[in-house]
């Protein structure tokens, strides 16, 4: 079968938005991957408009950790995306074994920077989780779908309970992408490139403990948690990780989205300082600066009320981001209480 130039070889796998292929480009001789619209998708002219939108705006991207969206093709009433083609195996393939960290932090660094990429260019993906990351070998990534990802279905689409395409049904594929959605994007409050901080915090806790942070019987139930409860603290469940990771991971988890990192950019930075063995294994609040709700100070770092006087004691100078500041006050209290 041919779609337009591509000709379509086998299917590579099904999602919540249709059916993708492998396809050859039959005039650039390339491989590409062939995301085919689900009818209930394409039939809706306002969703459709905005998909195509959205496809020429992520097209854009240009990153070795993000697959190419190159063309967005309407033919016969079906409409198709023609993407990178990827090699390699989903996240969720790779997760039936946890990670230990060490294999863990390349794959997690390239995530961060890969987001780090797209929120430069304000592109969020909004559906991060382990079946659109590919691994493709040597702690290579690839992130699939990156702006053009789905949004929550509205309460009517979700109570609906339509069947799809290939026989599962709204709720079902919803509740595989809804264990990755933020709380603010849960109650469809107004989210920005934080919501997809708290799904990968969900993907690397769950690539690191083998099993989701929230996930319940139902979708309900899932959702509850995301809201409402903790995720159990990462070190209960493998106590051979360093508190500085679980400390990253909570905060990627953070409920509130002010109190997550701010960007991406502070994420890939507390990463690679781990990588490079630059972070205390037990020490507590080394973790970039963020402007937290209600306990920001006046040089703009983080003090965390219950832990202010270990924090003062247990930082090494070179690396607690207050030093200057407060070696700068401890000299101007000298100068002005020197007699005379
Ligand atoms: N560009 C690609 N290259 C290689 N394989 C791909 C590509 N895109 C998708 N796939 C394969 O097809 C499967 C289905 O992808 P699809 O994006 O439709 O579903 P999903 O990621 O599970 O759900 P969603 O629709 O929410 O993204 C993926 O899990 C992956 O195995
Ligand atoms: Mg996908």
């Amino acid at each position: 079968m041919t779609v337009g130039r591509f000709r379509i070889r086998s299917r590579l796998g099904s999602g919540g938005m249709g059916e993708v292929y492998l396809a050859e480009d039959t005039s650039l001789k390339r491989s590409v991957a062939l995301k085919r619209m689900a009818p209930r998708l394409r039939n809706d002219e306002r969703y459709r408009h905005r998909f195509i939108k959205e496809a020429e705006r992520a097209s854009s991207l240009n990153d070795h950790r993000i697959a190419g969206i190159y063309d967005v093709l309407e033919v016969r009433d079906e409409t198709f995306l023609v993407m990178e083609y990827v090699e390699g195996v989903t996240l969720r393939q790779r997760l039936k074994e946890p990670f230990g960290w060490k294999e863990f932090l390349p794959v997690a660094i390239e995530c961060a920077e890969a987001l780090v990429t797209a929120h430069e260019k304000s592109i969020i993906h909004r559906d991060i989780k382990p079946e659109n990351i590919m691994l493709t070998g040597k702690g290579g990534i690839k992130i699939l779908d990156f702006g053009v990802a789905r949004r929550l279905p509205t309460h009517r689409q979700i109570t609906a309970n339509a069947p799809t395409e290939s026989g599962s049904t709204d709720t079902g594929s919803l509740s595989g992408t809804l264990a990755y959605m933020a709380p603010e994007v849960l109650v469809e409050k107004e989210s920005d490139e934080r919501a997809d901080l708290f799904s990968v915090g969900v993907v690397f806790y769950e690539t690191l403990a083998g099993r989701h942070p929230f996930l319940a019987g139902s979708v309900i139930a899932t959702t509850d948690r995301i809201l409402n409860s903790p995720a159990e603290p990462l070190r209960h469940i493998k106590p051979e990780l360093p508190v500085a990771l679980e400390q990253m991971i909570s905060r990627l988890l953070a409920k509130d989205p002010a109190d997550r990192y701010p960007h991406a950019a502070e994420l890939a930075a507390d990463l690679h300082a781990l990588e490079r063995g630059d972070v205390p294994k037990r020490r507590c609040c080394w973790l970039s600066p963020s402007p937290p709700s209600g306990s920001i100070s006046r040089d703009g770092w983080r003090r965390e009320p219950h832990r202010r006087k270990s924090t003062w004691r247990s930082y090494p100078s070179r690396r607690w981001p207050g030093m200057q500041t407060a070696r700068r006050f401890q000299a101007d209290w000298r100068r002005r209480s020197r007699p005379g």
